[in-house]
């Protein structure tokens, strides 16, 4: 079974996965911490991004590995845990450059295919093209959105509870600009798959959104039973 949810940033994407993928047993794969992580590579390596061709080539040499349970998941970059350091605002909006790299792209789908398909029981992926592009047979594609302003403040609460310092302005800022970028790329923006379930997270709580979810994926299973 593979189940895909994309959506903006700060829509729900990452707890929802690891929840269903626990409830269901399924593997999780948080694509976003992969190119993160391929961004993490390029700025330790001192490579500037406007060198596709070397990013390219760090993408594809780079090992990238997420292991363990979806509660402690980690990941591994180049057998060193990069966890914590892909988790920085700067990884952030490296990564949102970084993958607009269409051969950046290329490489991590292939990986992601991978990963999915050699899942024993399935897999949840998270990502932005997981339905348009990784898996676009997926079981199941959830688009799970929310208007900016809520996902800032969810994004600012969770960053003061980790001690960083921002404003509530400087979230949201961050959070439209890296929209636009997700949406405005050439290569496989963030879009709604024709069959994707849509649910607007803005006013309803994660319990909520969990048991939507699972209805929609008993349904879908009845109906391919
Ligand atoms: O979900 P996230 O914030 O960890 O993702 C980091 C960046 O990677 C984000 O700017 C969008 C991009 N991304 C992507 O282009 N395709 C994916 N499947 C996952 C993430």
């Amino acid at each position: 079974m593979i189940i895909a949810i994309d959506g903006p940033s700060g829509a729900g994407k990452s707890t929802l996965g690891k929840m269903l993928a626990k409830k269901l047993n399924l593997l999780y794969l948080d694509t976003g911490a992969m190119y993160r992580a391929v961004a993490l590579a390029v700025t330790r390596a001192g490579v500037p991004f406007r060198d596709i061709d070397r990013i390219a080539d760090i993408a594809e040499n780079s090992e990238i590995d997420l292991v363990g349970e979806p509660d402690a998941m980690k990941v591994m970059l180049d057998g060193q845990d990069v966890s914590v350091d892909i988790r920085t605002l700067d990884a952030a909006q490296s990564a949102s450059v970084v993958s607009t790299i269409s051969e950046v792209r290329r490489i991590m789908v292939e990986h992601q295919r991978i990963i999915g398909n050699s899942a024993p029981n399935g897999c949840v992926l998270e990502g932005r093209d997981i339905g348009s592009v990784v898996f676009p047979h997926a079981d199941i594609k959830f688009f799970l959105t929310a208007k900016p302003e809520a996902r800032a403040r969810r994004r600012y609460t969770e960053d003061q509870a980790k001690g960083r310092i921002s404003t509530y302005e400087q979230t949201l800022a961050e959070i439209n600009e890296r929209d636009e970028r997700d949406v405005s790329r050439e290569d496989s923006p963030l879009t709604i798959a024709d069959d994707a379930v849509v649910i607007d997270t803005s006013e309803l709580d994660l319990h909520e959104v969990f048991e939507q979810m699972l209805a929609k994926i008993s349904e879908k299973r009845a109906s391919a039973a």
